[in-house]
């Protein structure tokens, strides 16, 4: 366990220098694996033989390594298929930096993505497209999994016209769409990053279907929708900027709209839970946090929203749940 970040970043070191994409077509010598990846030759043998070492390669004779099924899954590719995108993201600067302050962040109470990173994180991706584009493909693949876990659970197909709060690049979204014919969807999220799900949405056939609209969740969010879906979006902050962001939609939106929290949710009584995991990283990297059932119904409370059920979607990596609550008159 205390030497885990070596395994992490051993993945991630493979990934971003393309090796199993390499030994796809059959075995490399170190030498050739160097030249192409302009990587030290004497360094790069000696990740490879690290990583062969938990798996990810097969060391052969003569200086020669070959791919294993499971070093094959840092393969580029779509990233429902493909560990490539994750394992990059999770050990590039924008998540490792601050996660190395993790000490700080307990004493102190306070995210530590300013300290490592000078900025906030969305700032961060925001002058790191590399990263960013990284980031919001793992986010998609969580997504687009989850999206049909939720439509298998939560009928989608009342709603006319869906909005979805913080999208990313839309894998929620046109899972949605996907089982809703009859609506038609708007994907809000920073400009930088609706811009970058063009493409995306048109590869998934959706295009026509789909809004985009660049902005800032603390200012407004697009207004007339019957269905608001935030995903992994109140996570990300503290109570007050949380509010914030459901107040804005209160405001976007009629009486009666219903909205969709898809969040993971902490347990109500002492139980260990991977969220109780995902609940510090929210701390260190975002200031953010995991929350309970009770503390979400608080928070909608206050912000004009009833809530109406809740939804267990099982099926995925992660035990989404749907918090839908009705919007209220104030
Ligand atoms: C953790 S990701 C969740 C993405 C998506 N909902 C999902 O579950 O895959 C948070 C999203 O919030 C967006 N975001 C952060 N700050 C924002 C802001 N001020 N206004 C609008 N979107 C913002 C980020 O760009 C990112 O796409």
């Amino acid at each position: 366990m205390i030497s885990g970040y070596w395994v992490s970043q051993i993945c991630g070191t493979a990934a971003r220098l393309g090796l199993a994409d390499l030994l796809l077509d059959g075995p490399h010598t170190v030498a050739e694996l160097a030249r192409v990846t302009g990587s030290d030759a004497d360094g790069l043998g000696r990740l490879l033989r690290a990583a062969a070492t938990i798996g990810l390669f097969a060391e052969l004779e003569s200086d020669q390594f070959d791919l294993t099924p499971l070093g094959e899954q840092l393969c580029d590719g779509d990233p429902s298929g493909s560990l490539r995108d994750r394992a990059i993201a999770l050990t590039s600067a924008g998540h490792w930096l601050p996660y190395g302050r993790l000490f700080d962040a307990v004493v102190s109470g306070q995210a530590q993505d300013h300290a490592a990173l000078g900025t906030n994180a969305w700032a961060y991706y925001a002058e790191h497209p590399q990263e960013r584009w990284h980031f919001a493909r793992t986010m998609g693949s969580f997504s687009a999994e989850a999206s049909r876990a939720v439509v298998r659970h939560y009928d989608i197909t009342r709603f006319r016209r869906i909005v979805d709060v913080g999208g990313s690049q839309g894998a929620l979204l046109t899972g949605l769409l996907a089982a809703a014919p009859s609506a038609r969807g708007v994907l809000f999220d920073l400009p930088e990053v609706v811009e970058g799900a063009r493409e995306a949405l048109a590869d998934r056939g959706q295009a026509d279907r789909v809004e985009l609209v660049g902005g800032d969740f603390f200012h407004e969010v697009p207004a007339g929708g019957d269905l608001y879906v935030l995903k992994s979006i109140l996570h990300d902050w503290d109570d007050e900027r949380a509010s914030q962001i459901l107040s804005n939609v209160h405001r976007a939106c009629d009486p009666g709209a219903r909205l969709a929290v898809i969040e993971l949710l902490l347990p109500s009584q002492p139980a260990p839970s991977f969220v109780h995991l995902a609940n510090l990283l929210m701390l260190v990297e975002l200031g953010g946090r995991e929350r309970s059932l009770e503390d979400y119904t608080r928070l909608l409370a206050q912000t004009g929203f009833l809530l109406d059920r809740t939804i267990p979607v099982p099926g995925s990596t992660y035990p989404w749940t749907v918090i839908e609550a009705i919007r209220q008159e104030v």
